[in-house]
């Protein structure tokens, strides 16, 4: 019996099906069934052996969804339905007892959020692990010269090392936002009924320990129409997607032969169809181009969640599609970019020629001035002419002779030449954070804690 007289429209069904997509929640939903049945055993609504009988019947089903042999029938809504279906099947109606004091809204919210938990440590993981890799080639590339850039043109050279230390920062900012992900999910839903709370007195604080939630979300409403972790998970993975997203686009960038910083392997490479000599820099390429479909899975949800009244609606079953392709994407890109960044290789003398472009000391000659006594923006407006001078008359900053010197400013004298010899406009940038040797060295140290630290942290 029923309430409903009809079986649905099958285009009905279509519509309201989320099967096609939420078996991955299975494995959750067993966790959560198991401890939901302890609950209901502590609370004295099932007996030992009913527990027993559940608890095994949990465990033939798991099988058979781990196996390939689970039985899907024709018309099954989603996996909590399937897989309550299916026990009933392999135990009998005792398996009918499992959804005492428990909704599918609940149950939905707890799924969700054990998967969640376990992706946000996931994609930490994979953070580090990349973190650690731009960590090991800075160590190889500390003191490799080469140009700086704004707005893409060369302004001042930057050791190699330093550059790649950016991009270590940068996913470090994304390792601490997936642990925020992760503690966002950290309330257990279960034990909120549909909205209301239950009519048994469920120990919800045993079940959040048995799931290793850190705490029981204090209000049913909230709890059930909470997705909030799950855009938390969404808005770090967008962040960090977008930085992969650069991260590739340099790559592109510096595998061409315009630039011809760096080689990336074959294994990375692929080929053309039509030009023999072709390697394509796809992996890099892929990179950049995923980070627009990550967060088309924040604001597909956030936009799902807008304005939505309290508190569950179907609408919520939106959130899944939208979390799995960013989970899937970003792990995969942040797997990939490890393992392509291992097979890099960069052109040292490449780099260097170009970091020995002069013009890039044109600011190390403004603070010549200055230190003579000249405010810095008359010292721009002189360096600005030196270099339109040099650029007329087709020669470097170095080739103006001492007469030229002169007509531009009376404090130019023989340190001009000086602050012109190209090691040392990178060693004067001793500014804390700068790319100045020793300042570098200080650089290597605290990315070398902040790894460490991440790695004591570990998943919580
Ligand atoms: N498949 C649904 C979802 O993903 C499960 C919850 C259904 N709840 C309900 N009251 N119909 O959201």
């Amino acid at each position: 019996m029923s309430r409903f007289r009809d079986p649905p429209d099958p285009l009905f069904a279509r519509l309201n099906a989320s099967i096609g997509f939420d078996r991955r929640l299975a494995p959750y939903d067993i966790e959560q069934s198991r401890a939901h049945a302890r609950a209901l055993r502590a609370a004295g609504i099932l007996d030992a052996d009913e527990l027993a009988r559940i608890g095994d019947g949990l465990s033939t089903v798991a099988d058979e969804l781990d196996g390939g042999s689970f039985p899907l029938e024709e018309g099954e809504e989603d996996i909590h339905m399937a897989i309550e279906h299916r026990l009933i099947e392999v135990i009998g109606p005792l398996g009918g007892k499992l959804h005492t004091g428990r909704s599918r809204n609940d149950q939905v919210a707890t799924d969700v959020a054990l998967y969640v938990r376990d992706h946000a440590r996931a994609g930490g993981r994979l953070i580090e692990a990349l973190m650690a890799r731009l960590l090991e080639l800075a160590e190889r590339h500390v003191d490799w010269p080469m140009p700086g850039y704004t707005h893409l043109q060369r302004a001042q050279p930057v050791y190699l090392g330093h550059h790649l230390l950016a991009y270590f920062w940068m996913l470090g900012r994304d390792a601490r936002r997936f642990a925020a992900a992760r503690d966002s999910a950290g309330e257990l839903p279960l034990g909120s009924g549909a909205l209301a709370g239950l009519n048994w007195d469920l120990d919800r604080e045993a079940v959040a320990r048995d799931l290793d939630f850190d705490s029981v979300a204090p209000n049913s409403i909230d709890a059930v129409s909470n997705r909030d972790f799950v855009l938390d998970y969404l808005s770090a993975a967008s962040i960090c997607a977008m930085h992969l997203s650069r991260l590739g686009s340099e790559v592109v960038l510096w595998s061409s032969d315009e630039f011809s910083f760096c080689e990336v392997d074959e294994d990375f490479s692929s080929g053309s169809s039509i030009m023999p000599q072709k390697k394509n820099p796809d992996a890099a390429e892929l990179l950049r181009a995923k980070a627009p479909r990550v967060l088309s899975g924040f604001l597909t949800l956030a936009g799902v969640m807008h304005g939505l009244p309290l508190a569950y609606s179907k609408d919520m079953q939106e959130d899944k599609e939208a979390l799995f392709d960013a989970v899937d994407n970003l792990e995969l890109c942040l797997e990939a970019a490890e393992r392509m960044l291992d097979r890099l290789s960069f052109d040292r003398e490449g780099l260097a020629e170009a970091a020995a472009d002069e013009f890039a000391a044109a600011t190390d000659v403004a603070d010549l001035l200055v230190r003579k006594g000249m405010p810095f923006r008359e010292a721009h407006g002189v360096v600005g002419g030196l270099v339109r001078e040099a650029l007329e008359h087709g020669k470097s900053l170095s080739e103006l002779t001492p007469e030229d010197l002169r007509r531009h400013s009376e404090l130019l004298d023989d340190s001009y030449y000086e602050v012109l010899s190209p090691a040392s406009w990178l060693e004067s940038k001793g500014s804390a954070g700068g790319t100045a040797s020793a300042r570098l060295a200080e650089q290597l140290d605290a990315a070398r804690a902040t790894l460490a630290e991440l790695r004591e942290e570990g998943p919580s």
